[in-house]
Parts: C-alpha cells; sequence; structure tokens
C-alpha cells in the first residue's frame, strides 16, 4: 500500500468518530486533507474549524459549514495529521507551517486524534526537523538566540524555511525555522527552553496532547493510545 492509501484508511476511518451535532477541528495536511474529504462524504450536521486557511479552502469547497476558534465554547475532537509520532504520543508536527492554529485548536479540544502513514511512527523524535514559529520582526536575531539553545541541547543550529518564492510566511504572519537534531532527547526540556525566547511564537513539539492514534498501515488502520 502506497504512503498516500496509508493516510487516505487513517482519514477516513476518523471521520467515522464524528457524531452530528459535533464541532470538529481540521487539521492542515495531506493526510488531514483525506480526513476532511472522508467527514464531508458523509454530510453530517456538524461544524469545523479549520487549522489553515488551506483547509478552510478545502472544507469550503466540500461544503462543511465552518466556525472561527472564538465562535465556539469548545471543540468536541480535533484530526490532524503529524511528521512524527514518537513515544507516548508525543509529535512533531508544523511541516506544514500551520503548527500554531493547530496547537491553539487542539488545546481547545475535548479529545485529539492524530492520523498518519505507518512511517511517521519513531522510537524516538527527532529524525523531522523541529518546526519553529518565529515573529517577523528581528526574526534574525531570534535565529541567533534559537542556535544558542540549540548548542545547550547538543543540537545544530536552526534554519530559515525557505520556498521558491522567497522566505516561508505562515498564515499568522510569522515565519518558521526548522531546528534539524536526529535524535530530541528530552523534548519537553527543550519545548520549555524554545518557549523562554521573546520572538518564539510556538514550536511543533506536541507533548501530552494526542488522546489517540490512527496509523495506516499495510495491514490496515492501527489504533495506538499514549
Ligand atoms: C501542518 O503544519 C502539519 O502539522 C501537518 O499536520 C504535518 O506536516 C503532516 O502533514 P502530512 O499529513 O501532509 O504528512
Amino acid at each position: 500500500m502506497s504512503a498516500d492509501d496509508q493516510k487516505r484508511i487513517s482519514g477516513e476511518a476518523a471521520a467515522q468518530l464524528v457524531e452530528a451535532g459535533m464541532v470538529v477541528g481540521l487539521g492542515t495536511g495531506s493526510t488531514a486533507a483525506w480526513f476532511v474529504k472522508a467527514l464531508a462524504a458523509r454530510q453530517l450536521d456538524i461544524r469545523g474549524v479549520p487549522t489553515s486557511e488551506a483547509t478552510a479552502n478545502l472544507a469550503r469547497e466540500l461544503g462543511i459549514p465552518l466556525a472561527a476558534l472564538d465562535d465556539v465554547k469548545s471543540i468536541d475532537l480535533t484530526v490532524d495529521g503529524a511528521d512524527e509520532v514518537g513515544p507516548g504520543l508525543s509529535l512533531i508536527k508544523g511541516g506544514g507551517a500551520a503548527l500554531l492554529r493547530e496547537k491553539l485548536v487542539w488545546e481547545a479540544s475535548k479529545r485529539c486524534v492524530v492520523i498518519a502513514d505507518a512511517a511517521k511512527k519513531v522510537d524516538a523524535l527527532g529524525k523531522f526537523p523541529l518546526p519553529i514559529e518565529v515573529v517577523r520582526f528581528g526574526h534574525v536575531h531570534t535565529g541567533h538566540r534559537l542556535a544558542d539553545i540549540a548548542a545547550e541541547f547538543d543540537l545544530l543550529p536552526p534554519r530559515l524555511r525557505m520556498a521558491d518564492r522567497g522566505i516561508v510566511v505562515t498564515d499568522g504572519g510569522n515565519v518558521i525555522y526548522d531546528l534539524p537534531s536526529g535524535v530530541i532527547a528530552e523534548p519537553a526540556a527543550l519545548g520549555a527552553a524554545l518557549k523562554t525566547v521573546t520572538g518564539v511564537v510556538d514550536h511543533g513539539l506536541f507533548l501530552d496532547l494526542a488522546d489517540e492514534a490512527l496509523l495506516g498501515t499495510d495491514q490496515g488502520v492501527v489504533k495506538l493510545v499514549p
């Protein structure tokens, strides 16, 4: 089975968790897109809270009614992808530059389900460079401070994320620094250290947030709990 098929079956399984009347957090990325499509096909009476402009556009095209995060009291269920699924369902997210809105939506949710293809499951976080969202003003200086923190954790300096058209700018108008590591030995300590830097808005370590994972594998969808 291709990685895309694994993403599809995990997204389709997650869509079965949604019930009429729910407020549903809609994740971002290629796996979350499969979930959004499968959810739209069910034609349930729900409201979706999108985690990015890209997901909002997809949901609108498919006819899913949307609400802004501030228009709902809480979210019943959020379904979203991940770049890595590590021990205890610790996650790296933000490969699609949506980590800030994703984390805000996850933290407002009663239940969070991560969906992914089998290759995302890792024994230790860190092979995927950790995305860090940084305010644009003075970001080069912030990048130097991040390099100092990286050195304290024996990690390489972070790199400003670029695309063909120049610097990548998030939906919130910020930039992304990616921290290559190999292995993040102490995710909680690293996350806390990154948050001490004034220019850092947030980072892609999602710790103690996922309630379950639905992993698409060649043998079908496997459910993991922390
Ligand atoms: C978006 O910022 C990310 O957190 C995505 O959820 C993550 O990059 C997974 O993307 P794919 O589902 O496309 O692999």
